[in-house]
């Protein structure tokens, strides 16, 4: 199957009978004949269900549905993308070890792992995704378990070179993990480049509706982890806590990761995603093909127009010939990047402020990537108690606007922009 048929069929595939559209279990419990029956699954000799904080079915059809998009062996559905991150990384990473990460992530993620994971004794070095190769190999150390990056990073719009860092990260004998939330597969598979396990905030565009928080976890199936035995003890040893198995040993590359995410992780911190918002997470996906294709056509019409108005100092899309990640988009995403762009208006804050003021198609709003068009100023909303010198050591100049290309019509969309930039003097 192709990408957008897989956007359709993929995950469940109805039995004569069946509903056509994936069922919504809701229910937090199973029923049993017997004890053994029941043990079974405790003991993961059967696959099956018992209780909706580990598993539900239909956030596993919904999650096979991800997996397939990704070209990925397994996958699972989080309550957020915030819970993914922070599961994806817990599940290599224990105190007293060290994660290599990009440093202009999603800040979100940044403040995940700079503060709270540190607090659980995980370090972190951060480096500039376009680093030299020394400095990326000095970010190394004997104690790293995985390398972290974003696809297109929020909001900056870097786009990151996944083939490189991936081999750096397998120099090292540890997993290359990429947050894939702006791209989508259906623009980028970082498995394809190297990556091995991949991450996503579902709230964005794969339900692409303000619908529903939801996040997900893809493992490529390919990294060797009884190759690298020694540095993840907890795929490569039994585990006590779950009847002595020995993940990677019972589930096999293709299986370990997410095992032991559902079975150690969700057990004990219970993130799940609700079977409801999972049903529809998959109406979203169900039309993602579609609407990053238009999203992305939409973008860079806009990011066109913006380019060339006189009110606009500087414009970032990685769709634009003449930006810094026009070539690298066009290795990684040749199809389209996403509908994010950021750009400066002449006046610096005050008339940032002034032109968001008149939108009336676009909407302010801290959300971004999905069928609304929005838009975000940062230095007077989520940024607001910082100075203007503050900001830019923090990489969001006091102009930036954050400008999430929606779905609508673009001409409709260009003609707000043009009528709320006649107000900037
Ligand atoms: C790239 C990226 N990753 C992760 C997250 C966190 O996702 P959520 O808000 O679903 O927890 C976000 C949220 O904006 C994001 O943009």
């Amino acid at each position: 199957m192709r990408q957008e048929t897989k956007c359709i069929q993929a995950g469940y595939e109805p039995h004569n009978g069946d509903p056509r559209m994936i069922p919504i279990v809701q229910s937090t419990t199973f029923k049993y004949d017997t004890s053994e029956d029941m043990g079974k699954l405790f003991d993961l000799e059967a696959s099956g269900y018992f209780y909706t904080r580990l598993q539900n079915p239909t956030n596993d059809y919904v999650a096979a549905k991800i997996a397939a998009l990704e070209g990925g062996s397994a996958a699972m559905l989080t309550s957020s993308g915030q819970a993914a991150n922070f599961y994806a990384a817990f599940n290599l990473a224990s105190a007293g070890d060290h994660i290599v990460a990009s440093s202009t992530i999603y800040g979100g993620t940044f403040n995940l792992f700079n503060v709270t994971m540190r607090r659980m004794g995980i370090d972190f070095t951060f480096v500039d995704p376009d680093c030299s190769d020394e400095e990326l190999e000095a970010a190394f150390k004997p104690n790293t378990k995985a390398v972290f990056g974003e696809t297109i990073a929020n909001p900056a719009l870097i786009v990151f070179d996944i083939e490189r860092f991936a081999n750096a990260a397998h120099a090292h004998g540890v997993p290359l993990i990429v947050d894939n939330t702006f791209a989508t597969p259906i623009n980028c598979r970082p498995f394809e480049w190297g990556a091995d396990i991949v991450t996503h905030s579902t709230t964005k565009y794969m339900d692409g509706h303000d619908a529903t928080v939801g996040g997900c976890i893809v493992d490529s199936g390919k990294f060797d982890w009884m190759a690298h035995a020694d540095k993840f003890p907890g795929l490569t040893t039994p585990d006590e806590s779950y009847h002595g198995i020995t993940y990677a040993e019972k589930f096999g590359n293709e299986g370990a990761f997410i095992t032991k995410a559902t079975a150690q992780l969700m057990r004990d911190l219970g993130s799940i995603q609700a079977p409801m918002n999972a049903y529809f997470l998959n109406l979203g996906l169900e039309s993602l093909a579609v609407r990053m294709q238009r999203h992305c056509e939409n973008a860079q019409k806009v990011a066109e127009f913006l380019e060339s108005d006189e009110h606009i100092s500087w414009v970032t899309y990685p769709g634009l010939k003449g930006d810094k990640y026009y070539e690298r988009a066009q290795k990684y995403m040749p199809n389209g990047t996403c509908g994010v762009i950021s750009f400066g208006v002449k006046g610096g804050r005050k008339a940032a402020e002034e032109f968001m003021k008149h939108l009336k198609v676009a909407i302010i709003a801290t959300h971004v990537a999905d069928a609304h068009t929005c838009v975000l100023h940062p230095a007077s909303s989520t940024h607001r108690q910082m100075s203007d010198e503050e900001l830019i050591a923090g990489g969001v100049a006091p102009d930036l606007v954050r400008l999430s290309v929606g779905i609508e019509n673009v001409d409709d969309i260009l003609d707000d922009l043009r009528q709320a930039l006649s107000f900037v003097k």
